[in-house]
């Protein structure tokens, strides 16, 4: 049987990999455009082909979906191109959602659609006991700089994403936020330069450069297992990947980053993105996450099932 097969070939690492199933929301490239340049990839002359863009971007949501995972959409606005970048609307971490204050001025006005969206649909009016909606002081790009682990969230600062807002995803949360200063253009948003292989057991990888040198030790200190990505890995936005506990959704090209993945028992599952990519982003930043309840400690149900091609 075929979750035989990928059972057997995720054992090879060091534990066996299972699924928790989670709840993402994804908003469609409708009206995807590069009509401004606000990180190093963005060139306004470079033409977007919006419905290749919206071809890779449903095989994004299939892929996950085909692994158990379910997608909400947001609606998309016309005027607003860069809102397929749905990762940096919100941060939902045990039901308390963050909602986003955007860096720039061409997206501030995405904060109000996701505001609606969690108004009407997130955790608050679940009936979760201690859910909250928190309207953000400082600048934050969301999950485009938190990354959410189970002790922890890291936060990156220096091109978005303000320290302050640190101190308020702390507060809404409880957990221990910890900074991290990106240094290099390219790597704008945390999640271009760490990524989360598996929330459930602090598992990351990273770029070392991206980071400033005392980041670099704090990151060495806290995860000396982590992945180690190459410049070729990081250039591919190989890092703006999702892990779901087993899989890893993750942008075609990152060669060395998926040999080392494999190697450790994840089941890798390779999008191609190249229409997204020409706005500086891939997987995970049209991935936000809607985490309702506190995440647990220990592996969810077996993989196997709706296993991905
Ligand atoms: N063009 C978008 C920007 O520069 C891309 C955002 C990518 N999102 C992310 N989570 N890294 O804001």
């Amino acid at each position: 049987m075929d979750g035989m097969t990928t059972t057997v070939a995720a054992t090879t690492g060091r534990s066996q990999r299972r699924v928790r199933p989670r709840h993402f929301l994804m908003c469609p490239p409708t009206h995807f455009d590069v009509s401004y340049a606000i990180n190093p990839w963005m060139d306004p002359a470079v033409p977007v082909d919006r419905d290749r863009a919206y071809a890779q971007w449903s095989a994004v949501v299939a892929a996950y979906e085909r692994a158990g995972h379910r997608v909400d959409r947001l609606e998309p606005v016309p005027g607003l191109p860069d809102m397929v970048f749905a990762a940096n609307g919100a941060t939902v971490v045990d039901g308390r959602t963050l909602l986003a204050r955007f860096a720039t001025p061409q997206r501030a006005a995405e904060a109000d659609a996701h505001r609606a969206w969690h108004q009407r649909f997130g955790v608050l009016y679940g009936g979760l006991a201690g859910a909250r909606l928190a309207e953000p002081v400082a600048v934050n790009e969301a999950e485009g700089d938190f990354a959410v682990l189970s002790s922890v969230v890291l936060a990156g600062h220096g091109y978005r994403t303000s320290p302050d807002a640190h101190a308020e995803l702390a507060a809404l949360t409880g957990r221990e936020v910890v900074g991290l200063e990106l240094v290099d253009p390219r790597f704008y948003h945390l999640d271009v330069a760490l990524a989360v292989l598996d929330e459930d057991t602090d598992q990351v990888a990273y770029h070392p450069p991206a980071f400033s040198a005392a980041s670099q030790r704090v990151l060495a200190q806290r995860f000396p297992d982590a992945v180690i990505a190459d410049d070729a890995d990081a250039y591919a936005f190989g890092l703006n990947l999702v892990g779901d506990g087993r899989h890893v959704f993750m942008p075609t090209g990152a060669v060395h980053l998926r040999t080392e993945l494999e190697a450790r028992g994840y089941a890798c599952v390779e999008l191609d993105t190249s229409e997204l990519l020409l706005g500086g982003g891939s997987v995970k930043c049209c991935t936000q996450e809607i985490r309702s309840l506190p995440a647990p400690r220990t592996a969810g149900p077996a993989a196997g099932e709706g296993e991905p091609r």
